[in-house]
């Protein structure tokens, strides 16, 4: 396949010596960020202090980002019940998270498998398979720290899982990692921001903003060059598989379960929330940036951005 073809290139130019080409940059790239991981890693379950106690007036996330914020449906909760909702809000986001890393890894443990591991690239790989261990760890503790009840994907996300697996695309693991990374790092750098949260989920929020940074500034140069490398007929193809991931991938961040855990209707709360613009605003405000990076390499274009658009990832009226 063209992805072994490319990796195997990739790996043997990176050898041939100091002389400037993609393979030199993609060692230098992979080189620095192994010296930052050394420095800046950290271990969620001894640096957060996981049983200081929960304040549930305390919003989880700000409350103009809650899925219902704005609708008659959320003026008719009480304070409380809106912050319980938010909290359930961020564990399904959590949950979505831990399903996307264990994709993630699975993609970058083969990568590493059809690649040399005498490549800092490769090592970096596997740097950050580590990382991802450690933030679905994370994740998991917090989701049993803030008694949200489960952890398993929706069938629609296994399917898609199954999918990905099948299809063993290592540049659409790229893409994918980038999406997903660049959409959670906006959100939790709001979090960052607003010391009016829940102490805990700010800090789950600072340790993965911190290491996420550098997943991102892996996934990028590789996306780009494995893009600049492929036919045209197959970046036609990747265009719609990209956008199908990222509404996938979004449909999954705000499970119906968490309505009826906040005491509201499932059914009314799930379409009070689909047609909520404060919400579309909010997908379209948190995958601005990995839009404009798919949007300046080409990925997005006017062949797919209807399909970005109709999943309110891209602002304007949806479909
Ligand atoms: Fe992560
Ligand atoms: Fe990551």
């Amino acid at each position: 396949m063209s992805e072994r073809t490319n990796g195997t290139t990739n790996g043997t130019t990176a050898t041939a010596g100091p002389s400037a080409g993609p393979a030199a940059e993609r060692e230098l790239n992979a080189e620095r960020l192994l010296r930052v991981s050394a420095r800046h890693s950290h271990d969620p379950l001894t640096e957060i202090d996981w049983d200081a106690p929960q304040d549930p007036d305390r919003f989880a996330i700000p409350p103009h980002r809650v899925s219902l914020y704005g609708t008659p449906l959320w003026d008719s909760m009480t304070h409380r019940q809106q912050a319980r909702l938010s909290g359930y809000e961020l564990a399904s986001t959590i949950s979505a998270g831990i399903w996307f890393e264990l994709v993630l890894m699975e993609g970058l443990v083969r990568h590493v498998y059809e690649s040399d591991l005498t490549t800092k690239h490769a090592q970096y790989a596997l740097t950050e398979v580590a990382d991802e261990c450690r933030h679905s760890t994370m994740f998991a503790r917090y989701l049993t720290t803030t008694g949200y009840p489960s952890a398993r994907p929706t069938r629609r996300a296994q399917r898609l899982g199954r999918l990905h697996f099948l299809l063993n695309d290592t540049t659409m693991t790229f893409a994918g990692a980038i999406f997903v990374e660049e959409y959670t790092d906006a959100l939790q750098r709001e979090m960052i921001r607003d010391d009016s949260l829940q102490p805990l989920a700010r800090a789950v929020a600072r340790i993965h903003v911190i290491e996420e940074a550098r997943h991102i500034g892996y996934a990028k140069p590789e996306l780009e060059r494995r893009w600049a490398a492929m036919s045209a007929p197959r970046r036609a193809l990747f265009r719609q598989g990209l956008a199908l991931l990222a509404q996938q991938s979004v449909a999954e961040v705000i499970h119906p379960r968490v309505y009826a855990l906040a005491g509201l209707d499932p059914a009314t709360a799930r379409r009070a929330a689909a047609a909520n613009p404060h919400w579309q605003r909010s997908k379209a405000d948190w995958a601005r940036k990995a839009v404009l990076f798919f949007t300046e390499l080409g990925i997005i274009d006017r062949r797919s951005e209807y399909r970005w658009r109709r999943a309110s990832l891209l602002p304007g009226a949806p479909g």
